[in-house]
Protein backbone atom coordinates (compact mmCIF):
# COMPACT_ATOMS: atom_id res chain seq x y z
CA UNK A 1 0.00 0.00 0.00
CA UNK A 2 3.02 2.29 -0.72
CA UNK A 3 1.33 4.80 -3.11
CA UNK A 4 -1.02 5.63 -0.10
CA UNK A 5 1.24 7.46 0.75
CA UNK A 6 2.39 9.44 -1.96
CA UNK A 7 -0.74 11.65 -3.02
CA UNK A 8 0.74 14.59 -3.13
CA UNK A 9 3.25 13.07 -5.32
CA UNK A 10 0.62 12.70 -8.18
CA UNK A 11 -1.19 15.94 -7.38
CA UNK A 12 0.63 17.75 -9.80
CA UNK A 13 1.21 16.37 -13.46
CA UNK A 14 4.05 17.54 -16.10
CA UNK A 15 3.10 17.89 -19.41
CA UNK A 16 4.94 16.20 -22.13
CA UNK A 17 5.51 18.26 -25.55
CA UNK A 18 5.20 15.15 -27.70
CA UNK A 19 2.71 16.89 -29.03
CA UNK A 20 2.76 14.97 -32.83
CA UNK A 21 2.58 11.09 -30.73
CA UNK A 22 -1.42 11.36 -29.59
CA UNK A 23 -2.86 8.69 -28.20
CA UNK A 24 -5.57 6.23 -28.63
CA UNK A 25 -6.65 4.07 -25.87
CA UNK A 26 -7.03 0.66 -26.56
CA UNK A 27 -10.81 -0.31 -26.44
CA UNK A 28 -12.72 -1.25 -23.05
CA UNK A 29 -10.18 0.63 -20.72
CA UNK A 30 -11.35 3.54 -18.94
CA UNK A 31 -8.98 6.76 -19.45
CA UNK A 32 -6.96 8.04 -18.23
CA UNK A 33 -4.80 4.90 -17.91
CA UNK A 34 -1.28 5.58 -16.23
CA UNK A 35 1.72 3.37 -15.07
CA UNK A 36 3.36 4.82 -11.87
CA UNK A 37 6.76 3.85 -10.69
CA UNK A 38 6.94 4.61 -6.90
CA UNK A 39 10.13 4.28 -4.63
CA UNK A 40 10.41 5.14 -0.98
CA UNK A 41 14.01 5.40 0.43
CA UNK A 42 14.48 5.04 4.44
CA UNK A 43 18.01 6.59 5.51
CA UNK A 44 18.58 4.87 8.82
CA UNK A 45 21.77 6.48 9.13
CA UNK A 46 25.32 7.61 7.47
CA UNK A 47 25.69 3.75 5.77
CA UNK A 48 21.85 2.46 6.45
CA UNK A 49 19.01 3.08 3.71
CA UNK A 50 16.39 0.89 3.02
CA UNK A 51 14.57 0.97 -0.01
CA UNK A 52 11.15 -0.35 -1.63
CA UNK A 53 10.26 -0.02 -4.97
CA UNK A 54 6.75 -0.84 -7.03
CA UNK A 55 4.79 -0.48 -10.17
CA UNK A 56 1.65 0.20 -10.35
CA UNK A 57 -0.81 0.12 -13.87
CA UNK A 58 -3.89 2.42 -12.69
CA UNK A 59 -4.36 0.75 -9.42
CA UNK A 60 -3.22 -3.09 -9.83
CA UNK A 61 0.68 -3.59 -8.72
CA UNK A 62 2.23 -4.85 -11.41
CA UNK A 63 5.98 -4.79 -10.12
CA UNK A 64 8.28 -5.05 -7.28
CA UNK A 65 11.72 -4.85 -7.04
CA UNK A 66 14.84 -6.21 -5.69
CA UNK A 67 16.76 -3.24 -4.29
CA UNK A 68 20.15 -4.61 -3.49
CA UNK A 69 20.29 -5.73 -7.16
CA UNK A 70 18.31 -3.47 -9.28
CA UNK A 71 16.00 -6.32 -10.66
CA UNK A 72 12.35 -5.73 -11.89
CA UNK A 73 10.04 -8.53 -10.41
CA UNK A 74 7.02 -8.89 -12.75
CA UNK A 75 4.05 -9.93 -10.84
CA UNK A 76 1.81 -10.54 -13.27
CA UNK A 77 2.74 -13.68 -16.55
CA UNK A 78 1.63 -10.10 -18.69
CA UNK A 79 3.73 -7.92 -16.98
CA UNK A 80 6.27 -7.30 -19.21
CA UNK A 81 3.89 -6.00 -21.27
CA UNK A 82 5.36 -6.59 -25.33
CA UNK A 83 8.83 -5.36 -24.63
CA UNK A 84 12.08 -7.51 -25.33
CA UNK A 85 14.52 -8.56 -22.40
CA UNK A 86 17.13 -7.03 -23.74
CA UNK A 87 14.88 -3.30 -23.72
CA UNK A 88 13.95 -4.47 -19.92
CA UNK A 89 17.57 -5.43 -19.05
CA UNK A 90 18.54 -2.21 -20.12
CA UNK A 91 15.84 -0.29 -18.42
CA UNK A 92 16.84 -2.20 -15.57
CA UNK A 93 20.85 -1.04 -15.37
CA UNK A 94 19.45 2.54 -16.37
CA UNK A 95 17.36 2.73 -13.01
CA UNK A 96 19.84 0.62 -10.74
CA UNK A 97 22.16 3.12 -11.67
CA UNK A 98 20.70 6.31 -11.36
CA UNK A 99 19.16 4.91 -7.82
CA UNK A 100 22.88 4.22 -6.51
CA UNK A 101 23.65 7.85 -7.96
CA UNK A 102 20.42 9.33 -5.92
CA UNK A 103 21.40 7.88 -2.86
CA UNK A 104 25.00 8.63 -3.15
CA UNK A 105 23.86 12.31 -3.82
CA UNK A 106 21.83 12.12 -0.34
CA UNK A 107 24.57 10.20 1.61
CA UNK A 108 27.24 13.03 0.31
CA UNK A 109 25.25 15.98 1.00
CA UNK A 110 23.23 15.14 4.13
CA UNK A 111 25.47 17.19 6.26
CA UNK A 112 26.09 20.44 4.19
CA UNK A 113 22.38 20.41 3.63
CA UNK A 114 21.52 18.89 7.09
CA UNK A 115 19.55 15.91 6.79
CA UNK A 116 18.82 14.49 10.03
CA UNK A 117 19.20 10.82 10.38
CA UNK A 118 16.74 8.97 10.29
CA UNK A 119 14.39 10.24 6.95
CA UNK A 120 12.52 9.26 4.10
CA UNK A 121 12.73 10.47 0.19
CA UNK A 122 10.01 9.30 -2.11
CA UNK A 123 9.62 9.39 -5.52
CA UNK A 124 7.56 8.82 -8.19
CA UNK A 125 7.76 8.67 -11.60
CA UNK A 126 5.24 7.62 -14.60
CA UNK A 127 2.92 8.81 -17.76
CA UNK A 128 -0.56 8.61 -17.91
CA UNK A 129 -3.04 8.85 -21.09
CA UNK A 130 -5.78 10.79 -21.95
CA UNK A 131 -7.47 10.25 -25.17
CA UNK A 132 -6.14 11.74 -28.21
CA UNK A 133 -3.77 14.33 -26.12
CA UNK A 134 -0.45 13.88 -26.17
CA UNK A 135 1.01 11.43 -23.10
CA UNK A 136 1.32 13.19 -19.53
CA UNK A 137 4.97 12.14 -17.73
CA UNK A 138 5.87 13.35 -14.09
CA UNK A 139 8.37 12.46 -11.78
CA UNK A 140 8.49 13.91 -8.52
CA UNK A 141 10.67 14.05 -5.78
CA UNK A 142 9.55 14.11 -1.78
CA UNK A 143 11.67 14.84 1.43
CA UNK A 144 10.05 13.85 4.56
CA UNK A 145 6.35 14.22 2.57
CA UNK A 146 6.36 17.08 0.99
CA UNK A 147 7.68 18.31 -2.15
CA UNK A 148 10.89 18.58 -3.12
CA UNK A 149 11.76 18.22 -6.82
CA UNK A 150 10.22 17.61 -10.15
CA UNK A 151 11.43 17.12 -13.76
CA UNK A 152 9.23 19.69 -16.25
CA UNK A 153 10.18 20.42 -19.62
CA UNK A 154 13.16 18.22 -19.89
CA UNK A 155 15.09 20.30 -16.71
CA UNK A 156 14.90 19.65 -13.09
CA UNK A 157 12.84 22.25 -11.31
CA UNK A 158 12.79 22.61 -7.70
CA UNK A 159 10.11 23.40 -5.41
CA UNK A 160 9.73 26.42 -3.05
CA UNK A 161 9.20 24.73 -0.12
CA UNK A 162 12.30 22.45 -0.68
CA UNK A 163 14.33 25.88 0.38
CA UNK A 164 17.96 25.85 -0.31
CA UNK A 165 18.44 21.85 -0.07
CA UNK A 166 16.08 21.18 -2.86
CA UNK A 167 18.21 23.99 -5.31
CA UNK A 168 21.02 22.08 -4.35
CA UNK A 169 19.74 18.98 -5.09
CA UNK A 170 18.32 20.72 -8.38
CA UNK A 171 22.07 21.45 -9.64
CA UNK A 172 23.63 18.41 -8.74
CA UNK A 173 20.91 16.34 -10.83
CA UNK A 174 20.94 18.85 -13.86
CA UNK A 175 24.93 18.29 -13.87
CA UNK A 176 24.40 14.24 -14.28
CA UNK A 177 24.87 15.19 -18.24
CA UNK A 178 22.61 14.24 -21.09
CA UNK A 179 20.38 12.14 -18.32
CA UNK A 180 17.70 15.20 -18.64
CA UNK A 181 16.93 14.04 -22.40
CA UNK A 182 17.17 10.43 -21.79
CA UNK A 183 14.43 11.29 -18.51
CA UNK A 184 12.37 13.04 -21.26
CA UNK A 185 12.33 10.39 -23.56
CA UNK A 186 11.08 8.03 -20.79
CA UNK A 187 8.50 9.71 -19.92
CA UNK A 188 7.75 10.80 -23.28
CA UNK A 189 7.78 7.90 -25.40
CA UNK A 190 9.28 4.12 -23.40
CA UNK A 191 6.59 5.12 -20.38
CA UNK A 192 3.30 5.54 -22.67
CA UNK A 193 4.65 2.65 -25.08
CA UNK A 194 5.06 0.15 -22.08
CA UNK A 195 1.91 1.10 -20.67
CA UNK A 196 -0.09 0.28 -24.18
CA UNK A 197 1.81 -2.78 -24.42
CA UNK A 198 0.54 -4.10 -20.67
CA UNK A 199 -2.90 -3.35 -21.16
CA UNK A 200 -2.69 -5.03 -24.72
CA UNK A 201 -0.86 -8.21 -22.83
CA UNK A 202 -2.81 -7.92 -19.80
CA UNK A 203 -6.18 -7.43 -21.64
CA UNK A 204 -7.87 -10.55 -20.69
CA UNK A 205 -6.94 -10.30 -17.25
CA UNK A 206 -7.85 -6.28 -16.82
CA UNK A 207 -11.34 -6.30 -18.87
CA UNK A 208 -12.64 -9.45 -16.63
CA UNK A 209 -16.07 -9.40 -15.40
CA UNK A 210 -16.65 -10.55 -11.98
CA UNK A 211 -20.57 -10.53 -10.76
CA UNK A 212 -20.86 -8.47 -7.34
CA UNK A 213 -22.50 -10.66 -4.49
CA UNK A 214 -25.16 -8.51 -2.72
CA UNK A 215 -26.63 -8.77 1.02
CA UNK A 216 -28.44 -6.49 3.56
CA UNK A 217 -27.86 -6.30 7.09
CA UNK A 218 -28.89 -3.72 9.55
CA UNK A 219 -26.02 -1.48 10.63
CA UNK A 220 -25.83 0.73 14.33
CA UNK A 221 -29.02 1.93 15.45
CA UNK A 222 -29.02 5.71 14.49
CA UNK A 223 -31.43 6.20 17.22
CA UNK A 224 -34.71 4.97 18.74
CA UNK A 225 -37.24 4.76 16.02
CA UNK A 226 -34.61 4.57 13.38
CA UNK A 227 -33.13 1.75 11.57
CA UNK A 228 -29.57 1.96 9.54
CA UNK A 229 -30.02 -0.04 6.11
CA UNK A 230 -26.88 -1.73 4.93
CA UNK A 231 -26.04 -3.06 1.65
CA UNK A 232 -23.17 -4.67 1.02
CA UNK A 233 -21.60 -5.66 -2.42
CA UNK A 234 -18.81 -7.62 -2.59
CA UNK A 235 -15.99 -9.08 -5.05
CA UNK A 236 -16.92 -7.11 -8.52
CA UNK A 237 -14.37 -6.44 -10.91
CA UNK A 238 -13.85 -4.00 -12.63
CA UNK A 239 -14.36 -1.06 -9.79
CA UNK A 240 -17.20 1.34 -11.39
CA UNK A 241 -20.59 0.37 -9.59
CA UNK A 242 -24.04 1.93 -8.96
CA UNK A 243 -25.56 0.71 -5.83
CA UNK A 244 -28.58 3.08 -4.76
CA UNK A 245 -31.33 2.56 -1.84
CA UNK A 246 -34.59 2.77 -4.02
CA UNK A 247 -38.25 2.71 -2.76
CA UNK A 248 -39.97 1.46 -6.26
CA UNK A 249 -37.86 3.43 -9.11
CA UNK A 250 -37.44 6.33 -6.95
CA UNK A 251 -33.62 6.37 -5.70
CA UNK A 252 -33.30 7.62 -2.41
CA UNK A 253 -31.34 10.91 -1.33
CA UNK A 254 -29.76 10.03 1.96
CA UNK A 255 -28.37 6.78 0.82
CA UNK A 256 -24.62 7.06 2.12
CA UNK A 257 -21.73 5.58 -0.02
CA UNK A 258 -18.55 4.38 1.41
CA UNK A 259 -15.07 4.09 -0.14
CA UNK A 260 -14.79 1.40 -3.01
CA UNK A 261 -12.31 -0.94 -0.89
CA UNK A 262 -10.34 -3.87 -2.53
CA UNK A 263 -10.13 -7.20 -1.82
CA UNK A 264 -7.46 -9.26 -1.47
CA UNK A 265 -8.06 -11.20 -4.42
CA UNK A 266 -7.69 -7.99 -6.70
CA UNK A 267 -11.99 -7.59 -6.52
CA UNK A 268 -13.45 -4.77 -5.20
CA UNK A 269 -16.29 -4.00 -1.78
CA UNK A 270 -18.54 -1.34 -1.43
CA UNK A 271 -21.30 -0.63 1.09
CA UNK A 272 -24.32 1.89 1.01
CA UNK A 273 -26.53 2.93 3.97
CA UNK A 274 -29.69 4.85 4.50
CA UNK A 275 -30.48 6.03 7.67
CA UNK A 276 -34.45 5.71 8.01
CA UNK A 277 -37.77 5.58 10.27
CA UNK A 278 -38.56 1.89 11.40
CA UNK A 279 -41.80 2.24 10.14
CA UNK A 280 -40.54 3.18 6.80
CA UNK A 281 -38.40 0.67 5.99
CA UNK A 282 -40.88 -2.01 4.59
CA UNK A 283 -40.95 -1.62 0.69
CA UNK A 284 -37.33 -0.12 0.41
CA UNK A 285 -35.08 -2.08 -1.81
CA UNK A 286 -31.17 -1.97 -2.67
CA UNK A 287 -30.55 -1.81 -6.57
CA UNK A 288 -27.06 -2.88 -7.86
CA UNK A 289 -26.20 -1.91 -11.27
CA UNK A 290 -22.70 -3.94 -12.64
CA UNK A 291 -21.24 -4.07 -16.17
CA UNK A 292 -20.81 -7.88 -15.06
CA UNK A 293 -24.75 -7.92 -14.97
CA UNK A 294 -25.35 -7.32 -18.99
CA UNK A 295 -28.17 -4.95 -17.78
CA UNK A 296 -29.59 -7.37 -15.39
CA UNK A 297 -29.64 -4.86 -11.90
CA UNK A 298 -29.36 -6.77 -8.56
CA UNK A 299 -32.85 -6.07 -6.32
CA UNK A 300 -32.57 -6.65 -3.16
CA UNK A 301 -35.72 -6.05 -0.90
CA UNK A 302 -35.08 -5.13 3.18
CA UNK A 303 -38.76 -6.86 3.85
CA UNK A 304 -37.47 -9.93 2.27
CA UNK A 305 -34.10 -9.19 4.17
CA UNK A 306 -35.87 -8.86 7.59
CA UNK A 307 -38.44 -12.06 6.78
CA UNK A 308 -35.50 -14.27 6.55
CA UNK A 309 -34.71 -12.51 9.18
CA UNK A 310 -37.68 -13.78 10.87
CA UNK A 311 -37.07 -17.17 9.64
CA UNK A 312 -33.40 -17.69 10.53
CA UNK A 313 -34.93 -16.40 14.18
CA UNK A 314 -37.62 -19.32 14.60
CA UNK A 315 -35.46 -22.18 13.16
CA UNK A 316 -32.53 -20.69 15.84
CA UNK A 317 -35.14 -21.08 17.89
CA UNK A 318 -36.55 -24.24 17.48
CA UNK A 319 -33.14 -25.76 16.95
CA UNK A 320 -32.09 -24.53 20.68
CA UNK A 321 -36.10 -25.80 22.07
CA UNK A 322 -35.37 -28.95 20.47
CA UNK A 323 -31.32 -29.30 21.56
CA UNK A 324 -32.61 -28.37 25.05
CA UNK A 325 -35.29 -30.92 24.80
CA UNK A 326 -32.70 -33.74 23.83
CA UNK A 327 -30.49 -32.77 26.50
CA UNK A 328 -33.15 -32.66 29.35
CA UNK A 329 -34.54 -36.48 28.04
CA UNK A 330 -31.05 -37.79 27.73
CA UNK A 331 -29.96 -36.59 31.42
CA UNK A 332 -33.49 -38.25 32.49
CA UNK A 333 -33.33 -41.35 30.93
CA UNK A 334 -29.48 -41.69 31.69
CA UNK A 335 -30.70 -40.84 35.47
CA UNK A 336 -33.09 -43.70 35.35
CA UNK A 337 -30.73 -45.93 33.67
CA UNK A 338 -27.82 -45.41 35.90
CA UNK A 339 -28.51 -47.00 39.04
CA UNK A 340 -28.92 -50.88 37.33
CA UNK A 341 -26.58 -50.18 35.09
CA UNK A 342 -23.95 -49.84 37.54
CA UNK A 343 -25.14 -52.52 40.06
CA UNK A 344 -23.63 -55.21 38.79
CA UNK A 345 -20.08 -53.17 39.82
CA UNK A 346 -20.53 -52.32 43.24
C1 LIG B 1 23.62 1.95 10.96
O1 LIG B 1 22.61 1.13 11.50
C2 LIG B 1 22.90 -0.26 11.48
C3 LIG B 1 21.68 -1.02 11.96
O2 LIG B 1 21.15 -0.49 13.13
C4 LIG B 1 24.12 -0.53 12.34
O3 LIG B 1 24.44 -1.91 12.29
C5 LIG B 1 25.29 0.28 11.82
O4 LIG B 1 26.40 0.11 12.68
C6 LIG B 1 24.90 1.76 11.76
N1 LIG B 1 26.00 2.50 11.15
C7 LIG B 1 26.40 3.67 11.59
C8 LIG B 1 27.53 4.30 10.87
O5 LIG B 1 25.88 4.23 12.55
C1 LIG C 1 6.84 24.07 -20.67
O1 LIG C 1 7.00 24.49 -22.03
C2 LIG C 1 5.82 24.94 -22.63
C3 LIG C 1 6.13 25.30 -24.07
O2 LIG C 1 7.15 24.55 -24.58
C4 LIG C 1 5.29 26.16 -21.89
O3 LIG C 1 4.06 26.58 -22.45
C5 LIG C 1 5.06 25.80 -20.44
O4 LIG C 1 4.67 26.93 -19.69
C6 LIG C 1 6.32 25.22 -19.83
N1 LIG C 1 6.02 24.77 -18.47
C7 LIG C 1 6.79 25.03 -17.43
C8 LIG C 1 6.34 24.54 -16.13
O5 LIG C 1 7.85 25.64 -17.53
C1 LIG D 1 4.33 -2.34 -28.00
O1 LIG D 1 3.00 -1.86 -28.13
C2 LIG D 1 2.93 -0.47 -28.38
C3 LIG D 1 1.46 -0.11 -28.38
O2 LIG D 1 0.70 -0.97 -29.15
C4 LIG D 1 3.61 -0.12 -29.68
O3 LIG D 1 3.57 1.26 -29.88
C5 LIG D 1 5.07 -0.59 -29.60
O4 LIG D 1 5.71 -0.38 -30.84
C6 LIG D 1 5.12 -2.07 -29.28
N1 LIG D 1 6.48 -2.59 -29.17
C7 LIG D 1 7.43 -2.10 -28.37
C8 LIG D 1 8.71 -2.84 -28.34
O5 LIG D 1 7.26 -1.11 -27.69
Amino acid sequence: MLFLQLPLLLALLVSGDNEENKNSIPEGFQEPVSFKVFCVLSFHNSSWVQSLGSGWLGELQTHGWESNSGAFIYLWPWSKGNFSNEELMELQNFFHVRFIRFVQAFYNHARKWQFEYPFEVQTANGCELHAGKAPVGFVRVAYQGSDFLSFQNKSWVSSPEGGKRAEGLRRLFSLFGGTDEIIHKLLSDTCPRFLLGLLDAGKAYLQRQVRPEAWLSPGPSPGPGRLMLVCHTSGFYPKPIWVMWMRGEQEQQGTQRSDVLPNADGTWYLQVSLDVETSEASDLSCRVRHSSLGGQDIILYWDHHSSVGWIALAVTVTLVLMAGLAFWLRKHWTHRGSPSSRLPLE
